[in-house]
């Protein structure tokens, strides 16, 4: 019996690539190049399957024209901002995400950013590097510590509930932000308030964990950071088109934020280009996610939820 057809979009790790290949009758994109609409649709004749990442737009034109012989959309991410929802589940197309495998690692580079924010750690870096570090002084380089502080986060999920775990480690008070209180058990000591606004008002550390939706695409504005504490510290791991990046880097030049941490960005890669100018931001480039762990784990996951719909049953998590 022949097996099922299966578009793999970029080169994912060798193990789901094995097990994809196990499976499947696999086209795999070896190149890794960022197809455009036109080659996605060409390389999608045939398939049963797409097993997708967050560099592929699927808009309503393009699912308006995917074969039908296409059942189920798999991305290989928890966001899922770059698919027509409403448009694939009009065509009876399944789409899926990758909501556990993404949790730890995430919130481990959102921990990261805090950290390297509040000690200054890219400036260091960089003294060093460009070999301009003259030895140990007293008052070089001064940041703060985390022991005390007010962390907010906006958008108390699985990555923010895993950051607050982990930000308790180093002795943070948690607060946050959520459209839904969650249950003591959930909270973990952590302290809700019940608008954006009020949460602002206290948060020295200031945490994006929200999706990108309608309703939270540029809401982090000058308004947001008008009401944060003078010098906070502002990280986002979620996505970059959450923020008004022309906002975000008037505050840091007026010292209202005193450092970002950004792992994400609207347009990137081609990121706004005052933050290069910006000695006080720690940017990354979209790596939350970039742990072999985590790699493989939403591949897994991506082909779990192919396998089921395949099978005609319900997939661990499928969005429509
Ligand atoms: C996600 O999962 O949405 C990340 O941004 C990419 O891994």
């Amino acid at each position: 019996m022949s097996k099922p057809k299966l578009l793999m979009t970029r080169r994912l790790s060798p193990a789901v690539i094995e097990r994809a290949a196990r499976d499947y009758d696999l086209d795999l994109n070896e190149t890794d190049c960022v197809m455009n609409a036109d080659e996605l649709l060409a390389r999608a004749q045939d398939k049963d399957a797409l097993l997708v990442t967050l560099t592929e737009k699927f808009t309503a034109e393009v699912i308006a024209k995917l074969p039908p012989s296409v059942r189920i959309v798999a991305t290989y991410s928890v966001g899922y901002d770059h698919i027509d929802l409403a448009a694939a589940k009009a065509r009876g197309i399944r789409v899926s995400n990758t909501p556990d495998a993404v949790t730890v690692a995430t919130a481990e580079i959102a921990m990261l950013l805090i950290l390297g924010a509040a000690r200054r750690v890219p400036e260091g870096e960089r003294l060093l590097r460009e070999k301009k570090w003259g030895g140990w002084q007293p008052m070089q380089l001064i940041g703060r510590r985390l022991d005390g502080k007010k962390l907010g986060i906006y958008g108390m999920g699985k990555i923010g509930q895993a950051l607050a775990k982990r930000a308790r480690a180093f002795d943070m008070e948690i607060h946050y932000y959520n459209r839904r209180r969650l249950s003591p058990a959930e909270e973990q000591g952590a302290i809700y308030h019940g608008t954006l606004d009020s949460l602002l008002g206290v948060a020295e550390f200031f945490s994006i964990n929200a999706p990108s939706t309608p309703e939270t695409r540029g809401a982090i504005n000058a308004d947001v950071f008008a009401k944060l504490p003078r010098g906070a510290i502002v990280v986002n791991t979620a996505r970059g088109d959450l923020v008004n990046d022309g906002d975000l880097i008037a505050a840091l030049k007026s010292g209202q934020v005193a450092y970002a941490g950004l792992d994400v960005f609207k347009g990137e890669p081609d990121i706004h280009p005052g933050y290069y100018e910006l000695e006080n931001a720690f940017l990354l480039p979209h790596m939350g996610t970039s742990a072999i762990e985590a790699r493989d784990e939403m591949g897994f996951a991506a082909l779990d939820n192919i396998d089921a719909v395949l099978a005609g049953r319900e997939g661990p998590s499928l969005l429509v």
